[in-house]
């Protein structure tokens, strides 16, 4: 008897809790509709969202045409966890190794967020590199995908500027080293070496005038210049479609 009881009580309460969530779901659906239904009726959102869907995907077109759609997830990855790692990180050689300790050893998630943000940017760089073996290996450079292959060249170089501005931006050990040999490198360069050392370094040493250039250059400028290319390069892929077969 008192188990039937409690059974029915269970059941009550399980029925009230599915109540509950229908309720709010329709609730949801009720305000989401008022409002999208306004906006639908001026932009016609959902038609455009069909005919996008509706595009066949054509027959040829494999899993390694999905290099450049994984290129542009991390990018995104890049650029979200990069603007929660900004809330803590401080741009001077005196914070900038104890706020990267500090993001990774105290702020909740802060590990998480710096791990994903460290493997997708390695990761991207491999994409990257997949994805121009495959549109090289497809022909899918020649005219008139051509321009949009120079483009793909300049994201390349950014992705790997992106690399190596934020390889620094922890100031230690290996940071410091690996971009006073990268610069130094630069500075071999015949005519124009040392005029060249001197402008990424922004001074003779990898100093504070270092660290604040790179920083400007890995969350404002290759950003946004970034954010341009990759508008033209889908730009033209949208005008042009993807290549034919081989
Ligand atoms: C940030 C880096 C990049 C992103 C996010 C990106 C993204 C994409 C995406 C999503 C596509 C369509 C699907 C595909 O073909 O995989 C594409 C196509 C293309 N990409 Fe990239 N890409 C990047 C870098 C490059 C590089 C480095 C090159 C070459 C040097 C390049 C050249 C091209 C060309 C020529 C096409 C047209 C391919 C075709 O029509 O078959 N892209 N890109």
């Amino acid at each position: 008897m008192a188990n039937e009881l409690k059974g029915r009580e269970t059941e009550k309460r399980d029925i009230e809790r599915r109540t509950y969530i229908r309720e709010s779901v329709n609730l949801f659906t009720l305000l989401t509709g008022i409002l999208y239904g306004e906006l639908d009726q001026r932009l016609e959102i959902r038609e455009a969202i069909r005919n996008q869907l509706k595009k066949p995907v054509p027959s040829h077109v494999n899993w390694t045409f999905c290099f450049g759609g994984i290129s542009f997830f991390l990018y995104i990855i890049l650029a979200v966890t990069g603007v929660l790692l900004l809330m803590y990180y401080r741009p001077t050689t005196t914070d900038a190794y104890e706020s990267v300790v500090i993001i990774t050893n105290i702020v909740p998630y802060g590990w998480l967020i710096r791990g994903l943000h460290h493997w997708a940017a390695n990761l991207m760089i491999l994409m990257v590199i997949l994805h121009m073996l495959r549109v090289f290996f497809y022909g899918a450079y020649k005219p008139p995908r051509d321009l949009n292959w120079v483009v793909g060249v300049l994201l390349l170089f950014l992705t790997l500027i992106f690399g190596f501005s934020g390889y620094l931006l922890p100031w230690n050990q290996v940071s410091y080293w690996a971009t006073t040999v990268a610069t130094d490198g630069a500075g071999a360069i015949p005519l124009i070496g040392d005029q060249l050392k001197y402008f990424v370094r922004g001074g003779p040493e990898v100093s504070q005038l270092t660290l604040t250039r790179f920083f400007a250059l890995h969350v404002v400028i290759l950003p946004a210049v970034t954010f341009i290319l990759l508008f033209l390069h889908f730009g033209m892929l949208r005008k042009q479609g993807i290549s034919g077969p081989l």
